[in-house]
């Protein structure tokens, strides 16, 4: 299995996006989470319903020295990765890594929801920041 897990995109303040994405667009907003690991709080959405569509997750930074402000100094708000749902992402890795495409990480890490994530430079990917998700046994948090 492979599929597009979510977007994340980078933004200032969460309270300020939602009402487009969730009021606007109608989506639902399932949860609000900080993840300490990469210097976040996200903002969860999806369609109503649908536990299996590809989600949203709005990144706002909790420190200057998060990747998300690092960003937003950079290039503004706007898409910042784009994450793939993997099985196992362990395989996924060393397959990669065997093709000359290694992650950044040397191993998994916690990130929103319980999965385990990596991520891909854009300069092994033809320009993309790629994360790699594979959910936690029994399903994502939320
Ligand atoms: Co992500």
């Amino acid at each position: 299995m492979t599929a597009i897990d979510h977007l994340g995109i980078a933004v200032a303040k969460l309270e300020e996006a939602l009402p487009f994405w969730r009021d606007a667009l109608g989506l639902e907003l399932v949860a609000i989470e900080v993840v300490a690991s990469e210097k976040v709080r996200v903002a969860i959405l999806r369609p109503k319903g649908d536990a299996h569509a590809a989600r949203v997750e709005l990144l706002e930074p909790t420190a200057p020295d998060s990747p998300i402000a690092k960003h937003l100094e950079k290039r503004g708000p706007g898409i910042h990765h784009v994450a793939m749902k993997v099985d196992d992402i362990a395989a996924r890795m060393a397959a990669l890594a065997a093709v000359g495409k290694p992650a950044m990480d040397s191993a998994p890490r916690v990130g929103a929801g319980g999965c385990m994530v990596t991520f891909l430079h854009p300069k092994s990917t033809g320009g993309v920041l790629l994360e790699l998700s594979q959910p936690p046994a029994g399903g994502a948090h939320h």
